[in-house]
């Protein structure tokens, strides 16, 4: 059997193949070098960092519902100085590309963020506007198109990188959002984030989490994620990555039938180290029954004009 040409391209960049790591999930990797070899991944997008170190939510910040879980961990992370001395040097050591998430709680602290990325050797930034905007009374960035807009500008004049705008998909319009990332001179997309939820505990008639709300992830919500990416895939003309909820290759490739040119793995990687790996070997088995020689060649199919 040939093998099939996995490789993609968004904004210049070659992938060897199209299959990534969703930030939050996968750290940086390595905690899952036992179970997987980078340089087989096609990127890793890591874990959301911003300009100080943050500290996250009170504990407990997961918790399981039925097909996926809830987390408030609330973008804990060391700052941008830490994560640049560990991470960037750790996944330098394989052959993959680096798309480092960025977050921030004001305009500039997102700015700031970008500036200090771009003397290092990564290849995108992903910008993670679901986080609450402190000087607009908390409204997250990204359900407001104006400060999508804005916001994206005001990132890539401080950065070297292409710029990938990950969509929240706690809005009423997503194409809306999309508009303003492409009207803000994003390079690609990536989508979804977590949909907002809850749980109660019916014995302590408390909330689970901590944080009261969190985020859904995981299978439960992969027919919202899917829905959303083919509106947006009608509607513009650059890259989409997606995510929500994929498992396995033939949820990927869903995806990628709706318009998607990549896809990231994440609630799938707690349940299965090794998801990355098989969601690879599920397209590929796919393309080859398929008879399909690139993975480009089905990008869009399911598209009804
Ligand atoms: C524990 C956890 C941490 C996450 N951290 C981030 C983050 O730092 N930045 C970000 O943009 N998305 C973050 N996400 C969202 C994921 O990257 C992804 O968009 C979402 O979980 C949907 O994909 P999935 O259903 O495959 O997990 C996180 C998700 C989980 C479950």
């Amino acid at each position: 059997m040939n093998k099939c040409d996995m490789r993609i391209k968004i904004a210049g960049v070659e992938f060897e193949n199209t299959v990534m790591t969703a930030s939050g999930t996968f750290g940086s990797g390595k905690e899952y070098g036992e179970y997987v070899d980078i340089n087989e991944i096609g990127a890793v997008i890591t874990k959301g960092v911003s300009s100080t170190p943050w500290r996250g939510n009170n504990t407990p910040r997961i918790a399981e519902t039925y097909g996926g879980i809830l987390n408030s961990v609330g973008l804990q992370n060391p700052g941008v100085e830490e994560f640049i001395e560990k991470d960037i040097k750790f996944l330098r050591q394989f052959d993959t590309k680096i798309i480092v998430n960025i977050v921030g709680r004001t305009f500039e602290e997102y700015c700031e963020v970008a500036r200090r990325l771009s003397s290092e050797d990564i290849d995108l930034v992903e910008l993670n506007i679901s986080c609450p905007n402190v000087k607009e009374g908390g409204v997250a960035f990204g359900t407001d198109p104006k400060m999508i807009e804005y916001i994206t500008k005001e990132v890539k004049k401080n950065l070297k990188h292409p710029l990938i705008v990950k969509l929240s998909p706690n809005v009423t319009d997503i194409v809306e959002m999309a508009k303003a990332a492409v009207d803000g001179g994003a390079d690609a997309i990536s989508m979804i984030n977590t949909l907002i939820g809850m749980a109660i505990d019916i014995h302590k008639k408390r909330p689970v989490l901590a944080n009261t709300i969190g985020g859904l992830s995981g299978p439960a919500i992969k027919p919202v994620a899917l829905r959303m990416v083919y509106q947006v895939a009608k509607a513009i003309d650059i890259p989409i990555i997606g995510m929500g909820g994929i498992m396995n290759g033939e949820d990927a490739i869903e995806f990628i039938l709706a318009g998607a040119t990549a896809v990231a793995i994440g609630t799938a990687n707690f349940a299965n180290p090794r998801a990355t790996i098989d969601v690879i070997e599920g397209i590929e088995n796919y393309l080859a029954e398929n008879s399909v020689d690139s993975i480009s060649e089905i990008r869009g199919l399911a598209i009804v004009t």
